[in-house]
């Protein structure tokens, strides 16, 4: 390992001293190259979210780098491992530790265990934290799948214009049944399976999650969002459609529940109908995200919404 820091597992104790170093990371790397620090708060409180749902989504699985003298916490990195791929996410590192090899060498381990099982690693990457994008790039990730993040402050009389065709037909499940059912179609559409995240959302034990789905008449899947209403992190996804219809159902249904809330979510930059609605109901453009895969990528059919908590890539 380095000469100055190890890497070990992230425990329950470090989870204060992790909300906190995201937030700094963020906030100074956002502020530092872009003048934007400020999009992340002025509290670390949100962030502690974060190991709470991964620690209890995948525990175990997170890395820490630490330094070897003091023992602060100079790096996290978010592991979930699935039958079909591993997904990667939030990386950071403490901003006086940055460039100096941390982010490399949390996923350098992730890497070799993922070849040794055989199977890709994905995560959704910031285009506007270039230091993020060539890191990932550089240790063999492949951009394929371009999103609009998108906000949209919902008016409390709910989005203008008509509802979509289709919205009233989409339904809440809270059903744990339902998990394989979802994770079963996006296997069908995407060569992904995600089993214990959907059963995560539907336990609903940390955060605050909303699942619903769309099927058509013979009672056939054909799409489904989660979203989280949790005040620390308003956001829809992940999510899988069939159609850009569908989509457009989904999202209309998950919006009309967040009157008030201004949510964040990532639309596929190719779902250009999908888009014109948005733009329509008043969506506004934050950022740029791409889906980077290290290892095949799977054909995909439909739209996918992925997220960064959990991370979905
Ligand atoms: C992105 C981030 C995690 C990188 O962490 P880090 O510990 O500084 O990264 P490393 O020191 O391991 O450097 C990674 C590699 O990227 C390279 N790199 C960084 N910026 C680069 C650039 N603009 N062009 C090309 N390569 C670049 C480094 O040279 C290094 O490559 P090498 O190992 O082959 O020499 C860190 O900047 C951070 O925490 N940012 C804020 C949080 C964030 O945005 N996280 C990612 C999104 S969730």
């Amino acid at each position: 390992m380095s000469a100055h820091f190890d890497l070990r597992p992230l425990v329950a104790a470090d989870h204060e001293a992790t909300a906190r170093l995201l937030h700094r990371s963020l906030v100074h790397w956002y502020q530092s190259h872009l003048g934007q620090g400020a999009r992340f708060g002025p509290s670390h409180e949100p962030f502690r979210l974060f190991p709470a749902v991964y620690a209890e989504l995948d525990r175990g699985h997170a890395m820490a780098a630490c330094d070897r003298a003091s023992g602060e916490l100079l790096g996290v990195c978010f592991v979930h491992p699935r039958k079909t791929h591993v997904a990667v996410g939030i990386v950071a590192t403490a901003p006086e530790a940055q460039g100096r090899g941390v982010a490399r060498a949390m996923l350098t381990p992730v890497i070799a265990q993922a070849r040794r099982d055989q199977l890709p690693v994905r995560l959704v990457s910031s285009l506007l934290n270039l230091d993020s994008f060539s890191l990932y790039s550089r240790l063999g990730f492949v951009p394929h799948t371009l999103y609009q993040d998108l906000t949209l402050a919902v008016p409390t009389t709910g989005l203008p214009g008509p509802a979509p065709t289709d919205a009233n037909r989409v339904r809440l499940v809270t059903d744990l049944k339902e998990a394989a059912r979802l994770a079963a179609f996006e296997l069908k559409l995407h060569g992904l399976h995600r089993e214990p995240d959907y059963a995560f959302f539907l336990r609903n034990q940390v955060g605050d999650w909303r699942v619903s789905v769309l099927e058509d008449a013979h009672g056939t899947l054909t799409g489904f969002l989660v979203a989280s209403h949790h005040p620390s992190c308003v956001m829809l996804g992940p999510g899988v459609a069939r159609d850009e219809a569908v989509a457009v159902a989904l999202l209309w249904s998950a919006l009309d529940a967040m009157r008030g809330s201004s949510p964040v979510f990532l639309v596929p930059c190719a779902a250009a109908a999908l888009i014109r609605q948005c733009y329509v109901w008043g969506a506004r453009n934050v950022e740029l995200h791409a889906a980077q895969t290290l290892g095949p990528i799977p054909p995909a059919r439909g739209l996918s919404f992925p997220t960064f908590l959990p991370e979905s890539g």
